[in-house]
């Protein structure tokens, strides 16, 4: 971080965090890339991708950034701070470990690694490179997640015993899908069930110890289609969460305590408009409503703000590692070979 510019949110002069972005990604073109660009904290130098003139689009867009017919390009750029991985799942691993022996701080994108083993070697190159690794769940920097968690901290609802979750659409139209492909990592649940079991484990604020699962594996296909699965978190709490890539669209988190629950409509994707979340305890109802953010730009912001301060991110280690251990137990429980 060594360029100074004036920060034009706040006026004060600060270094910006100079981000590299590996693939010309629908996520990072769309998503994340912008929310750089519109962050308070960083901007965008350079983009790597297999296909040079896909980077230079990127580039051509956003002016000044670096494009290179490469990720390894960006690795090898000494001006870029911090990487955004939004590759396949299945190269997760690789090109985390690359980057951080590189030199650079990592965000990458969800599920961090295939297996908790890859989680693992992924965190164990974070501290061996003093580089900072957070996994890319976007949700949790909006503010309804944050409201939510305080309202069950505060006893709102009383102690939670069970939570409802589902994220689910129908790519059956697209085959070259990436979330289709068994090589790449595919899955329902590595792709967006990963979000619900995410938010169990964040509002039980623990691991699930046992999991009964169902996955539809319809004939041709190259992974699950959908899982249902049925957690147990211990002391009487459960989760019952849901994710499908042959339904449609439909999100959705109930999170039910002995006096009541919260309703959040939206809670993985809820866009840049207001959104609404729901308390109900007996016969009292009340709604709370949150301005329009953007939770890709919050996430990016976190990310810079804790590499400018030399500080553990939100999404830790052991958070990111409950994850994956959980996603191998559920696949388990289904009798899903896992990894492919
Ligand atoms: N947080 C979120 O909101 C969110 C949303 C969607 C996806 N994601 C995650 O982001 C990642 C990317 O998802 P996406 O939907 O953006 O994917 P995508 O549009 O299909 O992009 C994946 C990129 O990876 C590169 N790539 C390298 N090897 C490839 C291969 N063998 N086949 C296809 N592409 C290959 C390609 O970039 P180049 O050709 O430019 O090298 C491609 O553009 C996944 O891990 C996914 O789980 C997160």
């Amino acid at each position: 971080m060594t360029d100074t510019e004036t920060d034009t949110t706040t006026g004060a002069a600060g270094e910006l965090v100079r981000w590299g972005v590996l693939s010309s990604a629908n996520i990072g073109v769309k998503a994340v890339i912008p929310a750089i660009q519109a962050s308070r904290n960083g901007r965008l130098v350079a983009i790597g991708s297999r296909d040079l003139a896909r980077a230079e689009r990127v580039a051509l867009r956003e002016r000044g950034a670096r494009a290179y017919g490469s990720y390894e390009g960006v690795l090898d750029d000494p001006e870029v701070d911090a990487v955004y991985i939004p590759l396949p799942n299945a190269q997760h691993l690789e090109w985390t470990v690359r980057a951080l022996n590189a030199g650079k701080h990592v965000l990458c994108e969800k599920p961090l690694g295939l297996t908790a083993d890859e989680a693992r070697q992924m965190f164990d190159a974070s501290e061996q490179s003093d580089k900072l690794l957070m996994e890319a769940f976007m949700y949790r920097f909006h503010p309804q997640i944050a409201w939510a968690r305080e309202q069950v901290a505060a006893g709102r609802i009383g102690p939670v015993r069970l939570i409802r979750s589902a994220f689910v659409f129908d790519i059956r139209s697209s085959p070259d899908n990436i979330r289709l492909k068994a090589a790449l990592g595919g899955g329902s649940l590595m792709d967006v069930g990963c979000y619900p079991l995410s938010l169990c484990r964040i509002f039980f604020e623990g691991a699930p110890v046992q999991a009964v699962a169902l996955m539809t594996e319809p004939a041709g296909a190259e992974v699950e289609m959908g899982v249902s699965a049925a957690l147990d978190f211990g002391e009487g709490r459960r989760a019952l969460l849901d994710s499908s890539f042959e339904l449609p669209w439909r999100q959705f988190a109930e999170i039910i305590g002995e006096q009541g629950r919260i309703s959040i409509p939206l809670p993985f994707t809820p866009g840049r408009i207001e959104a609404v979340a729901r308390v109900d305890v007996g016969d009292d109802a009340w709604e709370h409503r949150f301005p329009a953010v953007d939770q890709y730009q919050l996430q990016v912001e976190h990310f810079a703000e804790r590499i400018q301060r030399g500080e553990t991110p939100a999404i830790t280690r052991a958070d990111s590692l409950a994850q994956a251990e959980a996603i191998e137990l559920i696949y388990a429980a289904a009798g899903y070979r896992w990894p492919r």
